[in-house]
């Protein structure tokens, strides 16, 4: 992820572990500073190419269906795109339609009306290959999901033709959570209650404290004793 130094002008990489800026921006709960915002939550921020489009009112859609799941894990959503806060307040009644919510009823997270272009050419958020009417770059589907150090904690960037998985998004907010609580490391298409593996350079007798139900360790071709995963899922706390 690319984002640019407003004092030098020069562009940075925004690496996993780095604080996230403390952007201001206007939103449709009013203007907002990320890390006031945040407080001790966990967030996810992430952006959408335009409003009134076809896969973003299914992207939104499918956020706010999952909203109480992001909360019941104390993670605040922020979405953004280059549009304007009116046509964002008009967009977000025709998702909750999308969605047969209650007429009436609040969208459940903010929108971020970044149509100065501030933050997505700060944060990398653009894809060159979608252009506007006026022939600039939409913004790309970017998740950032930021800790309650501020730290980012993962980046994903989808091109604008490709619709996010929200499901998937909480499932590694799971593992980012548990993994951040304790020392241990996911294996692929894990989820909560599945068995979790050993990272390397754990000493065994340190694995035979942290998983008193054992730990199996596969046998492999290389002889070599890696692949150690939890012998019986344990009730790590999240
Ligand atoms: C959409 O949200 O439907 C969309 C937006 C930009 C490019 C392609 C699809």
């Amino acid at each position: 992820m690319q984002h640019r130094d407003t004092e030098t002008d020069r562009c940075c990489r925004m690496l996993l572990g780095d604080v996230f800026p403390n952007f201001e921006a206007d939103s449709t709960f009013g203007r907002m500073k990320l890390h006031d915002f945040l407080r001790d939550s966990w967030g996810v921020l992430f952006s959408h190419p335009g409003d009134f489009t076809p896969v973003c009112t299914t992207e939104l859609g499918r956020a706010a269906q999952l909203s109480p799941e992001f909360s019941k894990r104390n993670v605040k959503l922020m979405a953004l795109s280059v549009d304007s806060l009116q046509e964002h307040h008009d967009w977000s009644k025709d998702i909750m339609a999308y969605n047969n919510t209650e007429p009436g009823s609040q969208f459940p997270f903010p929108i971020i009306a970044d149509d100065r272009r501030e933050l997505v050419e700060k944060l990398g958020m653009l894809d060159p290959e979608e252009k506007d009417h006026n022939g600039m770059p939409l913004s790309a589907r970017c998740v950032f999901v930021i800790g309650p150090d501020k730290k980012l904690k993962l980046s994903i960037l989808y091109p604008a033709t490709t619709g996010r998985n929200f499901d998937e998004i909480l499932r590694v907010i799971d593992s980012l959570q548990l993994t951040a609580h304790n020392r241990v490391a996911t294996p692929v298409d894990w989820r909560p209650g599945n068995s979790v593996m050993v990272p390397p350079r754990i000493p065994e007798t340190e694995a035979a404290m942290l998983f008193p139900a054992g730990v199996y360790t596969k046998d492999l071709p290389s002889g070599k004793k890696y692949l150690n995963q939890e012998a019986k899922s344990s009730q790590l706390r999240f």
